[in-house]
């Protein structure tokens, strides 16, 4: 199922020139799923036109309060009811300093305003000058609507095209697709802080050589994707990996063992949540040649001697038990065989409370996975489903149990 299916978004686009990026925005919304209903004011159609977001909506566009085609003539009462939320995208500085005095002589500012409060949630994507942006109004507004119970989402970094540089830009279409998607989760690790491992450990044998594993970190950051949606602080600490950090998220990057272990150790403090879905290399080169390793005219072949790495989930469990169920501690295991077996076993010596199994030549690359979740009273499958759908089950599971 896609993650906008069955929901109607009101896209409402204001006068700024990140309108021309309102028409991928609306593609996107559309691709995961959503009916997009586009309401545009005046200025709005100044940068872009009706007939352009009319053609990727697939609905006629609404622009003024006296549009005859409603039957009752309260575009404004119709539009809001209809929506499981507005999606503001350009905010422009003028049109939210409209909506935090609650004016509305527009049909935009009007159906802010008409909304049902509690049902139809107000997200706004702001976008202007770096200037206008810093400014104390437009900040003091940003603040008080956030209070008033908008969700204000931050600005992007960089050119503008005033030709300054800066804070201002509207948040591409993609995050701000991920920042609304996250507004329909339920917010089950609210006040948590999660810590998340990822991805493979680069062991070097020589500056140029190393020894690493098939792990691509897609569940790892499917895990950090689905805490943050669920409202939780997430570091996720990630091995050499190509993907995007997902939204909201804090990235530290690491390339070994070793760095891993002492990222993890300088964040779990303050944790209540450690997640470790890394494929960790077992052992690491015990001496790393400083210069690459040459081949030799006889013909020998190195001798790699090996020295073992930290356990990290190991020692993390051993603290939590320490810190008497403040920190709860998830451990993966990628198996071949025997996956029951071998999970229950492995949840016992790392000594952690859930242990989540699967069959590693089967996921590893893969979009796509299957569960088995063992904990000390039970076994229970997750079948096959893509990673960010197990994900958001897991973060489900795991609420349930620190609520314990
Ligand atoms: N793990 C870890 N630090 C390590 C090794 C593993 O934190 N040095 C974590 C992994 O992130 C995973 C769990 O421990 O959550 C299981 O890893 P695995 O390597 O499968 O466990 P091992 O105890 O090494 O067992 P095996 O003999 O199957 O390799």
């Amino acid at each position: 199922m896609l993650d906008l299916q069955n929901k109607h978004i009101v896209l409402g686009l204001t006068g700024g020139i990140a309108c021309y990026k309102a028409a991928e925005l609306c593609r996107a919304l559309i691709k995961q799923g959503a009916s997009v209903q586009v309401v545009m004011t005046e200025s709005a159609t100044q940068f872009i036109t009706a007939v352009t977001m009319q053609a990727l909506s697939n609905r006629a566009v609404y622009v003024s309060q006296w549009d005859a085609r409603e039957p009752n003539n309260m575009a404004h009462i119709n539009l809001s009811r209809e929506a499981d939320a507005i999606l503001i995208a350009p905010a422009s500085a003028d049109f939210m300093a409209k909506l935090l005095h609650g004016r509305a002589d527009d049909l935009l500012s009007l159906m802010c305003l008409a909304r049902p409060v509690s049902e139809v949630p107000l997200i706004l994507a702001p976008a202007m000058n770096r200037e206008m942006w810093v400014n104390p109004a437009t900040q003091r507004n940003v603040a008080q609507l956030t209070q008033d119970g908008a969700l204000v989402l931050d600005v992007g970094q960089g050119d503008q095209a005033c030709g300054e540089t800066g804070d201002g830009r509207m948040l591409e279409p993609d995050d701000i697709v991920q920042d609304l998607i996250a507004t329909f989760q339920p917010k089950l690790l609210a006040g948590h802080k999660v810590l998340v491992t990822a991805g493979p450990t680069y062991e070097a044998i020589d500056p140029v050589r190393g020894i690493t594993n098939l792990s691509s970190g897609k569940m790892g950051f499917a895990m950090a994707r689905a805490a943050y949606e669920a409202g939780a602080n997430v570091t996720l600490i990630a091995g050499p990996v190509h993907l995007p950090t997902p939204r909201g998220v804090q990235r530290i990057d690491v390339r070994s063992a070793t760095d891993m272990h002492s990222a993890v150790l300088s964040q779990v403090a303050d944790a209540s949540v450690f997640v470790a879905t890394a494929a960790v290399a077992d052992w690491r080169v015990a001496k790393v040649a400083e210069q690459k390793i040459k081949k030799t005219a006889q013909g020998n072949t190195p001798d790699l001697q090996f020295t073992e790495n930290p356990d990290i989930l190991g020692e993390v469990a051993q603290t939590a038990r320490a810190r008497n169920g403040e920190l709860f501690c998830v451990g993966f295991a990628a198996e071949s065989h025997d996956l029951q077996k071998h999970a229950q076993a492995k949840r016992e010596k790392k000594g952690v409370p859930l242990l989540v199994g699967n069959i590693g030549p089967a996921t590893f690359g893969s979009d796509e996975n299957a569960l088995l979740l063992v904990d000390a009273q039970d076994t229970q499958e997750i079948p096959q489903a893509n990673k960010l759908d197990l994900a958001r089950k897991l973060v489900t599971e795991i609420a349930q149990r620190i609520k314990i």
